[in-house]
């Protein structure tokens, strides 16, 4: 019995090895063929490794923190003034929070985790079918962070979608689960729906529109014509889940990200130079501020770094849902913002050259962003 498992296992192992381009379809794909250590090429030098497996090592907090979490509903009562402070505190301190009682119902969010489940167990075949190099296609299936440019690559699989306008792009989506474009189109439409009912909030909360109803439509009216790119990720169990990382550390590039996450804890941010695990909360989205909300509120509120830990156990899914203005319009502080005592942070910044930038780049940590910065600011 045991030398018969020990011919099957070296048998798959040897086929790995001779097929030429292996990690090019992922690591589902690898985990699915019975790997057993992680392949070098995900093997992360020991300083950019997550230390899950040693508590002593002072970048992972012992402790759990406790993110804010915002009522949405709250958002809509009387105590609107105290939540709107609440979520100012979230943005300025964290960058990240999370939001319970949102409106978007148990049934959408159940659908869209489970159909994604079942995207990923299609075979590999079907999968690869919308796999592309082109970072404007219409649905994009990949692995890592950046498949081609990163120098180790790490554990994730995933589909994107661009989902605004929704009646150009939705034809392009998978068929494959046959209900896929159904659920994903309800999810995106409602997810976006929440998107502009937090940044309403958001905006008041940075004070820029009291009063001033048309600027506030305005800049509404721009975002809810702008852009949405879902990311549905997938990550498998990982033999060795301490040598490598699900997502290395980076900031989200939009306004605002919302991610349903499913039970599995996975997701870290970096809050005062440690990494602290986000908490899945049943049904709630984990909301983090991108590089253009960074940019808009002229460094008020931090776009947040954060990575994904795996383990060795449990796959684990989330669906992240990107929002910004359009692919064509570019991001610059609001003119509210800037003033004698605050003056102009960011270069004003539009999609073109965040491409340019990220193709010839280690897209790693904030690089972006701080590429866009006009003045250094200086402490001490
Ligand atoms: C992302 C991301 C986190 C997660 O897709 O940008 O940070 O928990 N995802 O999957
Ligand atoms: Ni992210």
């Amino acid at each position: 019995m045991s030398h018969g498992m020990t011919i099957f296992s070296d048998q798959i192992k040897s086929n790995i090895e001779t097929s030429e381009n292996q990690n090019d379809k992922g690591v589902k794909q690898l985990v699915d063929n019975g790997i057993e250590t992680v392949p070098k090429k995900y093997i992360l030098p020991p300083s950019e490794r997550p230390d899950i497996n040693n508590s002593e090592h002072p970048n992972v907090a012992k402790q759990n923190l406790q993110l804010p979490i915002i009522d949405f509903s709250d958002l809509f009562g009387p105590n609107r003034p105290q939540v709107i402070q609440s979520l100012a505190n979230a943005c300025e301190q964290f960058g990240f929070f999370q939001v319970v009682n949102h409106g978007i119902s148990e049934d959408v969010m159940n659908k869209m985790m489970d159909v994604s489940g079942r995207f990923f167990d299609l075979p590999i075949e079907e999968r690869g079918k919308y796999m592309t190099s082109d970072m404007r296609a219409a649905v994009r299936y990949g692995t890592s962070f950046s498949q081609t440019k990163d120098k180790v690559l790490c554990w994730r699989d995933f589909l994107k979608l661009i989902c605004h306008p929704l009646p150009h792009y939705l034809p392009h989506w998978p068929d494959s689960p046959l209900d896929f474009r159904k659920v994903a189109a309800t999810y995106a439409e409602e997810t976006k729906h929440l998107f502009i009912r937090l940044m309403e909030s958001i905006l008041e909360s940075l004070g820029i529109v009291e009063d001033n109803q048309e600027v506030k439509d305005n800049i509404l009216k721009e975002l809810e014509d702008g852009s949405q790119l879902m990311a549905v990720n997938f990550y498998p169990p990982c033999p060795q889940p301490d040598l490598t990382l699900g997502m290395p550390p980076h900031s989200d590039y939009g306004f605002l990200t919302l991610l349903l996450q499913d039970d599995v804890e996975g997701l870290q941010i970096q809050f005062q130079e440690q990494w602290f695990t986000v908490q899945p909360i049943n049904n709630a989205f984990v909301v983090n501020i991108g590089d253009h909300l960074e940019i808009f509120s002229n460094g008020k509120y931090k776009s947040v770094l954060h990575r994904v830990v795996v383990n060795s156990s449990k796959r684990r899914r989330s669906i992240a849902s990107l929002h910004s203005i359009s692919f064509n319009g570019t991001v610059r502080p609001s003119p509210k913002l800037i003033d004698e005592a605050n003056p102009k942070r960011y270069a004003d910044t539009d999609f073109e050259t965040f491409l340019a930038y990220i193709s010839t780049k280690e897209t790693k940590r904030k690089s972006f962003l701080e590429s866009r910065k006009l003045i250094t600011i200086l402490h001490d």
